[in-house]
């Protein structure tokens, strides 16, 4: 299926669900997803993240998440997130294998963030990109990423978004990056400020920490994207290590993969529901 999202998140703004954005780090974890999202026949997007692109260039990553986008039975869409640097977000529009990207310039000054953010947007509209923005910071909880919680100021965001342009809008509302446990405080009083203020979608970053009620409710406000990593992650590297320790003998990966990928399917499958997909969708 065509991977043009265009008007797909925006509906869901709208609508009493929202999409997931996954991130993905191999053809493992991004067909279980796909197979996920085609049992409950929701639309996804495909992320790749700065580890994923360190890993292997962005231009690959295109190719691949690009073809199994294609082949789905759902609308996938393949997603840059967190491109903090300018070159990398400009490499994936043109590489042509992107239907948005993320630029993260929240740890600029305003004006900067806003002048850069723009700059993408012009780019990337020109090539039919579609572009998410982020205003206020959302922490990591591993010591790797020094980045603290700036929650997002309304009148700020409705500034940020008028003069970028920019399709969707991360906020930071209580979210923490790469929680491993459910343990988010959802700052709802700040949320209903910004939604009074900005109405392009609005993105929730470091979703794997969120409660599922909180998702749930989340949902059904002027959430466009939850973006969904460690839980994955989890749920993949978790059972790899019992796939390894109860097949000692085992060297084959292809045999290792296959219950960590089933796992990731039931994980992903888990996330979409409560965010209001199920087989009737
Ligand atoms: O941009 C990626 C996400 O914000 C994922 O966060 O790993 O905490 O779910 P998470
Ligand atoms: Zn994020």
């Amino acid at each position: 299926m065509s991977n043009n999202f265009t008007g797909i998140v925006e509906k869901a703004a709208d609508s009493d669900y929202s999409i997931i954005g996954f991130n993905i780090f191999g053809y493992e974890d991004a067909i279980a997803v796909v197979r996920a999202a085609e049992e409950i026949n929701a639309p996804i997007l495909l992320m790749t993240n700065k580890l994923a692109v360190d890993h292997m260039p962005v231009e690959y990553w295109g190719k691949l998440l690009g073809s199994i986008a294609e082949d789905a039975k759902v609308p996938v869409s393949v997603h840059l997130d967190h491109a903090k640097e300018y070159e990398l977000a400009v490499r994936a529009i043109i590489s042509g294998g992107f239907s948005s990207v993320m630029y993260d310039g929240s740890k600029l000054p305003l004006e900067e963030n806003i002048a850069k953010t723009k700059e993408i947007v012009k780019l990337a509209h020109s090539c039919g990109v579609l572009v998410e923005g982020e205003i206020g910071s959302v922490a990591y909880s591993d010591i790797d990423n020094n980045v603290e919680n700036v929650y997002t100021d309304s009148k700020e965001a409705k500034l940020f978004a008028e003069k970028t342009g920019v399709d969707w809008l991360a906020v930071s509302i209580g979210t923490v990056h790469r929680l491993q446990n459910q343990k988010a405080v959802i700052q709802y009083d700040r949320l209903k400020s910004i939604q009074k203020e900005v109405d392009i979608p609005l993105v929730i970053h470091g979703s794997s920490g969120i409660k599922d009620k909180d998702l749930s409710k989340l949902s059904t406000m002027q959430i466009g994207k939850f973006n969904v990593g460690t839980a994955l992650r989890l749920a993949f590297g978790n059972e790899l290590k019992n796939s390894v320790n109860e097949n000692p003998e085992e060297f084959d990966r292809l045999k290792l993969f296959k219950k960590p990928m089933i796992k990731t399917q039931e994980a992903a499958k888990n996330k979409m529901e409560i965010v209001g997909f199920n087989k009737n969708n």
